[in-house]
């Protein structure tokens, strides 16, 4: 993606699931603004991999692994942070561990311990980076904390429903962050996307599964990582800097019409 001109200079990022998706777009694309960015992930190699490859385009990155659920871990994350770069202005939490899919089932038929995982990770990892990262965005007297959650936290799947609700608990997180910190300078938003083709998404759909999706979009084509990525970096950025405790839905329109529209072309079609 072209750059947009350095919005971010002089800023240090901290990204969560930047090993790969969302998170990996999202922290190439703050570098190539200028911010120096903690690509952080469970899985240190990918985290490896997308710091290489900013650094590769001139940018500044450094690579740590850290389970966002872990709060040692994320102390660490958030002193290696500090140290290496001096501060913490900006914040993105995009963890979530997909592999919980497919055991992510019916209320009555599920395991708790499937609930405690999504929840430790999706939820409760945003607000572990918030708890350690605030001290220090307090003592700069500004700062920009971003949580991702999903056009699912409010359109429920017929499956997923830890997942629907560590997604809108991360809602509810948000705006009690905004409230609690926004006089301090420090504002915390929520991205909410639709399908984005990504390696998170890619193996979860059928073809025929992803066709339906796309009829959906009231866009001609999918959402992408850098679609979100760019929402990202507008929240982070003090051009949004009056807008604190919000979501912005990036889904190409999906939730935009009213349940009853694609019968309504459908009968339009067969006249
Ligand atoms: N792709 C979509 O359609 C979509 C839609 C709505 C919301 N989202 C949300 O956006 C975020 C990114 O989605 P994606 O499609 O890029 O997913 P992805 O699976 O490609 O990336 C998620 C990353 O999180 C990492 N991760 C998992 N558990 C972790 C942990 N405990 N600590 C640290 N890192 C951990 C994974 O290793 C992976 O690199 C997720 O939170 C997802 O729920 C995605």
């Amino acid at each position: 993606m072209e750059s947009t001109a350095g919005r971010l200079t002089r800023k240090t990022a901290i990204i969560s699931g930047a090993g790969s998706g969302i998170g990996a777009a999202t922290a190439e694309l703050f570098a190539r603004e200028g911010a120096s960015v903690v690509v952080t992930d469970k899985d240190g190699s990918s985290a490896a991999s997308t710091a290489e490859r900013i650094r590769e385009e001139g940018g500044v990155a450094e690579p740590f692994t850290a389970d966002v659920s872990d709060e040692a871990a994320v102390i660490e994350l958030v002193a290696f942070t500090a140290q290496r770069f001096g501060g913490i202005d900006i914040v993105q939490n995009y963890a979530s561990n997909r592999s919980l899919v497919p055991f992510d089932v019916a209320i009555a038929e599920a395991d708790l311990s499937v609930w405690v995982q999504q929840l430790s990770v999706d939820l409760l990892g945003c607000v572990l980076t918030a708890k350690h990262a605030l001290p220090h965005m307090v003592r700069a007297g500004s700062g920009s904390i971003v949580n991702v959650s999903s056009l699912g936290a409010w359109l429920s799947f017929e499956s997923r429903p830890a997942y629907t609700t560590s997604k809108a608990a991360v809602i509810g997180l948000s705006k009690s962050l905004a409230t609690e910190y926004g006089k301090q300078g420090i504002r915390c938003n929520v991205i909410a996307p639709g399908h984005i083709v990504s390696a998170g998404t890619e193996n979860m759909y059928s073809d025929e599964q992803t066709e339906v999706m796309l009829d959906h979009v009231s866009a001609p084509r999918l959402g992408r990582p850098d679609d979100v990525a760019l929402a990202a970096l507008f929240l982070a950025s003090p051009e949004s800097s009056f807008i604190n405790g919000q979501v912005i839905v990036v889904d190409g329109g999906m939730s935009a019409y009213a349940p009853m529209v694609p019968s309504f072309r459908r009968l339009a079609e067969a006249t």
